[in-house]
């Protein structure tokens, strides 16, 4: 992210030159007369909505304008792993939420929901006004926003779809996009297409909420939208839906990436094998790899050859792949992640015991002009010139002279995810031997 990966790909440029605010010679973007009516227009046309708009705060603004439908008390349903946004604009309008839990797999991936439980809440409650679903997740998974839709109508449910992840669906397989099926849509054009940060776009279907929503986007969007922005995302949507060589493209280029990966021995793709119930497939953009207790390994293996990874727990990491990756990218990474991939064959249990030893030995004694500091996750390989030592518990993990293995990368990430001090850290960086 964002989605031009550094400029790699742009339809417009000179910024400057088309960076104007409402005048007469342009348009206003909350009074849509000219050419921004111009443009919204076109959005409505190709995405076959009621009413489509350009969101130049993110999501996060497109999330609370559509929030914006509910009155104060009401009761929404939300499908637990929700961007904050949506927790935010609970507390903003005053909402009761009640919530339907992921099917996860074993490293805590989404793989589907369970269609019949969701009907179970449904008709548990009858005052519930929508449910509110994030598809594509972080990871790749897309849901069957069809059906869901379908169980929503039937109940009188509203359904927002938080698609900040799959703005680029539309082109790629507008089934898979809950701008078919749902009430209301929002995407990050930034994420996943050639857009700037924070370019994004909500998507209404159902007439009677255009008005709420319009109504939320005038109260919590600048009221000076980017032209850039907005011309930027005109010019990508237009770009996209007349010249599908790009999405082709990418589509080609993962699909065979992705069946390429399948032959890695300690790594496995998250792919439509994974899928459970109430899911329909794994998106084309993103690359989630398994690697139990490895992952931040990897990320520092990967990071080291110029790729940054969008996500990394300790299990598994994401990427994502967009219309400016061109071919020679997808090969440097399947050549790098099969590197990887051999050099995790030679992966060492830590042993604890052998590391409080070493606390005594001869090594223990340093010179600071033959130490240097590198970032924790840069350091694998090197000999540590510090005892590492998360507190609680206080046990060294590691002691001077001993090598930082992936397995000592992996406890230190997770004391700091776990807020807990690690000594023999400096900021992010460990000191190591030359
Ligand atoms: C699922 C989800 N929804 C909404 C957002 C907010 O998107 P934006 O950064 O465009 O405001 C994010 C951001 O990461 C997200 O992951």
């Amino acid at each position: 992210m964002p989605g031009h990966k550094g400029g790699r790909l742009v339809f417009i440029d000179d910024f400057h030159k088309i960076d104007v605010t409402e005048t007469i010679f342009t348009d206003d973007l909350y009074f849509a007369r000219g050419i921004i009516k111009d443009s919204l227009d076109r959005l409505k046309e190709f995405y076959g909505t009621k009413a489509s708009y350009f969101l130049t705060n993110g999501s996060t603004v497109g999330i609370l304008s559509a929030m914006n439908v509910h009155s104060r008390g009401e009761e929404v349903l939300l499908l637990r792993d929700c961007h904050k946004s949506v927790y935010n604009s609970i507390d903003i309008f005053g909402l009761k939420a009640s919530y339907i839990n992921e099917i996860k797999n074993e490293q805590g991936i989404s793989v589907g929901i369970d269609l019949v439980e969701l009907e179970q809440k449904f008709k548990k409650n009858p005052a519930l006004s929508s449910f509110i679903v994030t598809s594509p997740t972080y990871e790749g998974l897309i849901y069957d926003i069809k059906s869901i839709a379908n169980l929503c109508r039937e109940y009188n449910v509203s359904l927002i779809v938080d698609e900040a992840h799959g703005a680029h669906l539309n082109f790629w397989d507008k089934s898979l996009s809950g701008v078919s099926y749902a009430d209301i849509v929002i995407q990050s054009m930034h994420k996943t297409l050639p857009a700037i940060t924070s370019c994004a776009l909500i998507h209404i279907n159902d007439e009677f909420l255009v008005e709420k929503v319009f109504e939320g986007l005038k109260k919590f969007q600048s009221s000076s939208p980017s032209f850039i922005m907005m011309a930027e995302m005109d010019a990508v949507v237009s770009k996209l839906a007349d010249d599908t060589h790009y999405i082709d493209d990418l589509v080609c280029n993962m699909t065979k990436l992705k069946k390429d990966l399948l032959s890695l021995k300690n790594i496995t793709l998250f792919d439509d094998d994974n899928l459970s119930k109430g899911a329909l497939s794994t998106d084309v953009c993103k690359l989630t790899l398994i690697c139990p207790k490895k992952a931040y390994h990897v990320e520092s293996l990967l990071l080291k050859r110029g790729f940054v990874l969008e996500m990394c727990t300790q299990d598994y990491l994401t990427c994502i792949f967009t219309v400016a990756d061109k071919r020679n990218i997808f090969e440097k990474f399947k050549k790098d992640i099969f590197e990887i991939d051999g050099i995790l064959d030679k992966g060492v249990d830590i042993d604890f015991n052998k590391g409080i030893k070493d606390l005594f030995s001869e090594e223990s004694f340093v010179q600071d002009e033959n130490t240097e500091f590198l970032e924790f996750s840069l350091a694998i390989g090197r000999k540590s010139a510090d005892k590492i030592i998360p507190y609680p518990p206080g046990v060294p993990i590691l002691t001077k002279g001993e090598e930082i293995t992936w397995e000592v990368i992996e406890k230190i990430s997770k004391s700091l995810l776990g807020n807990k001090s690690v000594y023999g850290l400096y900021g992010t960086k460990l000191r190591v031997i030359r």
